[in-house]
């Protein structure tokens, strides 16, 4: 198990949520969709624009810059210009708290 880092409590974050939190080195983008979270790395794999500037909708984060998407469970890229997929971190629910899990090795 990886490093487990407490980004917020749950009952924070509006049911429609797309928010930037930074997580040891990393810069993260949070998504809420009513009781699903998702976290991800907040660059786009295109030129690195914050996906947290961009907007989510049914499993999808979408870059505010030229359009790529991205899926919020997986981090694969879905439609160009982006072709890498973004990395994505375990989120936990404990105790009311929204936990994410990073891999040390990264
Ligand atoms: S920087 Fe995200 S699509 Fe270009």
């Amino acid at each position: 198990m990886g490093t487990i880092v407490t980004l917020c409590r749950a009952d924070e974050l509006p049911e429609k949520t797309v928010r930037r939190f930074r997580a040891g080195d990393r810069d993260i983008v949070l998504v809420r969709d009513g009781d699903d979270f998702n976290a991800l790395q907040d660059r786009c794999s295109h030129e690195n624009f914050p996906l947290s500037d961009g907007y989510a909708n049914k499993g999808v984060i979408v870059c505010p810059m030229h359009g790529a998407s991205f899926d919020l469970q997986t981090g694969e890229a879905l439609s160009l210009p982006a072709h890498e997929a973004i990395e994505v971190y375990p989120v936990h629910l404990r105790e009311g708290l929204v936990q994410i899990e990073l891999d040390e090795a990264k």
